[in-house]
């Protein structure tokens, strides 16, 4: 009930707010006309952002007065200014330039601006669309109020390598999960659509490929097939297209010897071409001038050729088009066609935003006090980040903990951590010591005034002193029920945070082994942007939620999942490796000609000698307090012709002590294909509540096209034959029935 209210809320602000519905007619003629007016220079001005020098994401150079060549129109974008007064004075700028061209400003809005959000990753985990799209929502409301216009967000890599640091702001491994979120991620951010203030633009990214880097390292390279490419990593491209996303944003690494920022496949063939995409294309932080280094381009001059040529619009923070583009285009390497195409691209955008018509309708001050402390969207960060939480294990019922309990031991280094719950990619506000509670603060709140809350740290997060170990084994002697919270560190999984070991940093996991020989009842809670390894903690402890980080009201729902004021419903959108040594490991796997017969079979199979053949946790992997048991897949036809609909449909109790919620998952497998077939697909999905003793029929509908896949000739098509059809609660667990797709 109250989700409705609070998107009643969101429904109705927007539709108060004016509202411009682009004349596209009329914007064109004035297109037309403002692009025959501009020079060469302006042109490529429009094609030129830098960053601020007060807040960086990359790289920075420090050159020249960028407030002259705001007034020369030499830039048309800026990134790292956020802020009512700021935007408006670097506009009040841009206005008085020759033809009063305004800005458009871009920000790493990510997951939350003044409210932070759980990350990405997290936020897929809780499989809820709706919440998603909240979330995303909630930020453009936010950003939009401090002037931003522009969001380069979603990032929508899929990935298959916890090793890579950037895998906290995707969704996961799976190409249908992510196309569902980079859709909920577009909508959210866009809004009822360009002109309303609290819309902004959404930039897809990175294209293409980039979550695919060799080794899980951030920048690397990315050699697979066209065929791996369009059935894994595109999709959820292009159904951020389909959504109608505004900007897309190129990616640092080479593609099959191409680097993207010059990968005229990518940019012009695909995306411009075959999905006819009409917004613009910006390059990530200095990609343009990487090209160099990727050995693609002799100079930043030829870089910018390619670049340009390639279908890359705008420069992010390379300088190469400043510099080189004019000599280009009156060299004829460069059609004045292509400057043309790229510039309208550009200042269509601003157009749609209303920001020809009003600079400065972004830069309210008054607006942006209006979000600064809304309730209502820390109590929308508060439910997705109970959403997002994973129960991993939950043995004899351990949870959750009854607020009764008269000793409850907090122990570890993140138990009195506040910064740490904001995660990468986030925005440190002044008041973040009053607005993010820490786990302690959290569980305060939560129980009663007879329940005694003991404490101590243990150890750090990642340096090797077990100093602590002796207080904290102590500590949890005395408590009938041990907490312990440990994980990385907010920056240990992000941009350029690419990690070799993955398991639980520093002596965090032999603090859990020194607690756990107390005896006593012990609940560990992981914090992570990625997935991480713990197998003893895995084997050994009795209760463990998967809590990443999850944003300003991060703790207050971990409180609420630990004492069971919500009951946790999060599936994982990774498989969890039990070694580094496992990767890429993920579900969606072909089955090899010696697919293992077990867990432990190595008798001339596809396996590892030293390891058993199973990740420590499947894709879509998810407990709950409560128990939800399936019925037997109805199928109502077990053959199946092009152009009929499958029905499948499972009864769904809840037979457990809880009201709770379940993602029902359906996943189909091809047995013959004229390529080899993934051994499970993620086909469809559907969140239901199920009140306890309550069961629900849960229905799925496929047709013939659901089994399509791409050909070795890149032909998307099904064929007919045996498939396998799967449904339950996870990758692994689930019930199956067969059926036969005919000609
Ligand atoms: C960074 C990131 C990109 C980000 C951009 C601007 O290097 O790769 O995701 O949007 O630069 O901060």
């Amino acid at each position: 009930m109250k989700r409705v209210a609070l998107l009643l809320f969101f429904s109705l602000s927007t539709v108060l707010i004016s509202a411009q519905t682009t004349n596209v007619s009329k914007m064109n003629r004035f297109l037309d006309s403002l692009i025959r007016l501009m020079t060469l220079e302006e042109k490529i001005g429009q094609m030129n952002q830098y960053s601020s020098d007060f807040a960086a994401t990359g790289p920075i150079t420090k050159d020249g007065d960028k407030q002259t060549q705001v007034r020369k129109g030499m830039i048309g974008s800026y990134l790292n200014v956020t802020g009512a007064e700021r935007t408006r004075s670097l506009q009040e700028i841009a206005m008085q330039s020759r033809l009063k061209i305004p800005l458009l400003f871009g920000q790493d809005v990510i997951h939350g601006y003044r409210t932070i959000f759980p990350l990405p990753l997290a936020e897929a985990a809780s499989w809820d669309m709706e919440a998603i799209e909240l979330s995303a929502r909630i930020a453009a409301i936010e950003a939009s109020a401090a002037g931003i216009h522009w969001t380069f967000a979603p990032m929508v890599d899929i990935s298959r390598d916890p090793r890579w640091g950037r895998v906290m702001e995707g969704a996961g491994e799976d190409p249908l999960l992510g196309s569902f979120i980079a859709k909920a991620r577009v909508k959210g951010f866009q809004g009822n659509g360009f002109g309303y203030t609290d819309a902004v633009l959404a930039c897809v990214k990175h294209f293409a490929a980039y979550g695919a880097a060799i080794g899980g390292r951030d920048y690397n390279s990315v050699d697979m097939s066209n065929r791996m490419l369009y059935e894994t990593y595109l999709p959820p491209f292009k159904a951020a297209v389909d959504a109608g996303a505004a900007t897309f944003m190129n990616s640092f690494n080479d593609l099959n010897g191409v680097p993207a920022t010059g990968n005229r496949f990518l940019q012009r063939d695909i995306l411009k071409g075959q999905w006819k995409f009409t917004g613009f294309v910006v390059s990530d932080w200095g990609s343009v001038g990487e090209m160099v280094n990727h050995g693609y381009a002799k100079d930043n001059y030829e870089a910018a050729m390619l670049a340009a040529n390639a279908g890359s619009d705008m420069d992010m923070e390379s300088r190469a088009y400043i510099q080189h583009l004019a000599r280009l285009v009156k060299e004829g390497k460069v059609k004045m066609s292509v400057i043309d195409d790229a510039v309208r691209r550009i200042l269509r955008k601003k157009y749609e935003l209303g920001l020809f018509a009003d600079p400065y309708k972004f830069s309210n001050v008054e607006r942006e006090k209006q979000q600064w402390n809304n309730p209502q969207h820390l109590a929308a960060a508060k439910e997705i980040a109970a959403k997002s939480i994973v129960l991993l294990k939950n043995e004899k019922q351990l949870l959750p903990i009854s607020k009764q309990t008269k000793k409850i031991a907090l122990v570890g280094p993140l138990v009195k951590a506040v910064k740490e719950h904001l995660g990468f990619w986030s925005y440190d506000w002044d008041d973040d010591s009053v607005r993010v509670p820490s786990l302690y603060q959290a569980v305060q709140n939560k129980v009663g005034s007879n329940t005694q809350l003991l404490y101590a740290k243990g150890c750090e997060l990642t340096d090797t002193s077990r100093e602590g170990f002796a207080e904290a084994v102590t500590t949890a002697s005395n408590a009938d029920v041990v907490v312990i919270y440990v994980g990385e560190t907010r920056n240990m999984s992000g941009e350029a945070k690419s990690r070799s070991n993955i398991h639980i940093p520093g002596v965090q996991e032999e603090l859990i082994k020194a607690v756990a020989a107390t005896g006593k009842p012990v609940v560990v809670l992981i914090a992570a942007g990625r997935p991480l390894v713990f197998n003893w903690t895995a084997e050994n402890v009795p209760a463990i939620l998967y809590t990443w980080w999850l944003g300003t009201k991060g703790a207050d729902a971990i409180a609420d999942v630990l004492f069971g004021d919500y009951n946790p419903s999060g599936k994982l959108p990774m498989t969890f490796p039990r070694s580094e040594g496992q990767i890429p490991i993920y579900y969606n796997h072909y089955n090899t000609g010696r697919p293992a017969k077990s867990e432990t079979d190595v008798n001339y199979v596809s396996a590892y000698t030293d390891l058993v053949n199973s990740p420590q946790y499947p894709f879509g992997f998810g407990l709950s307090y409560t128990n939800f048991q399936y019925s037997e897949i109805q199928l109502n036809k077990f053959s199946l012709k092009p152009g009929e609909t499958l029905t499948a449909t499972v009864t769904v109790t809840n037979n457990g002590n809880f009201d709770g919620e379940e993602v029902v998952q359906l996943y189909i497998r091809d047995i013959t294909g004229s390529v080899v077939r993934p051994v499970k697909e993620l086909k469809a999905f559907q969140k239901i509540k199920l009140k306890k003793g309550e069961h629900k029929q849960v229905q799925f509908m496929l047709t013939a096209n659901d089994l399509r896949f791409y050909n070795d000739k890149l032909q998307y098509m099904y064929e007919p034959g045996e498939f396998h059809l799967f449904i339950g609660g996870n990758s692994r667990d689930a019930k199956h029935v067969k059926f036969e797709l005919k000609k």
